[in-house]
């Protein structure tokens, strides 16, 4: 079973996964204003009480994203783009090399953290975002690893309070769709108004990102 398993993996993997770019291992996890959006980031720094333009409820908007290999980092940049949020990216304090990477490889770290659960407890830079109760609607962004999302990901969701936020989940994968990982998210949480979210494949062109944030009508 296992190996049956093993092997659909490997070839819905074959598809995506070595076309990935090498890990962006500089990322920090500090909080940066949107400077491509001018007009909102411009009326961002003109007042901390400003109002993001493109929330209904009038409030700040944020993307939190962990990237392994720069997919899912530019998905999130496409957010920004459209919404003029603040970006947070999720940082390991041990990023993943390629070489941890390695889903064929079964002694990789990845795989051994796949195997055995209570490695997945991957330590963060940082899971604080500074004036984290500034912002009413945060999207949450990952890669699927074996169908759920990247589990760095799991410790910012266990570290924060999601009280009174809208939490929107978006992900890449080369073939896999979204499936439960948003809700076991939500579940890891415990507070939050978790939406549905957004699967996109590993490349995803700006205009259908941009097309589904229109269509939050946030
Ligand atoms: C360890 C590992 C497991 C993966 N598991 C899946 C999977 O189950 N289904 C899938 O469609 N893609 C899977 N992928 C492919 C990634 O989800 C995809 O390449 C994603 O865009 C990577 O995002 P990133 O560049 O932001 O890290 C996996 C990749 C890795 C490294």
């Amino acid at each position: 079973m296992k190996k049956i398993f093993a092997g659909i993996l490997t070839a819905m993997l074959m598809l995506g996964v070595t076309s990935c770019g090498s890990s962006d291992e500089s990322a920090d996890s500090t909080v940066q204003n949107n400077g491509q959006n001018t007009s909102s980031s411009e009326a961002a720094s003109s007042s901390e009480s400003t109002q993001n333009p493109n929330t209904s409820a009038g409030g700040k908007t944020l993307v939190v994203v962990y990237s392994a290999s720069g997919n899912t980092k530019a998905i999130a940049d496409y957010i920004v783009s459209a919404t003029g949020a603040d970006l947070f990216e999720i940082t390991p304090t041990e990023p993943y090399t390629s070489d941890n990477l390695d889903w064929t490889d079964p002694d990789s770290r990845v795989s051994r953290e796949h195997d055995d659960e209570s490695l997945r407890d991957v330590e963060l830079t940082t899971t604080t975002v500074e004036n984290w109760e500034d912002y009413d609607t945060v999207f949450i962004g990952y890669p699927i690893w074996w169908g759920i999302a990247a589990w760095p990901t799991d410790t910012f969701v266990k570290s924060n309070d999601f009280s009174d936020k809208t939490v929107i989940p978006f992900c890449t994968s080369s073939t896999s769709g979204l499936g439960e990982s948003g809700k076991l998210l939500a579940d890891e949480a415990g507070t939050g108004n978790w939406l549905d979210g957004q699967r996109f494949q590993s490349r995803a062109d700006e205009s259908e990102v941009k097309e589904w944030v229109d269509s939050l009508g946030l």
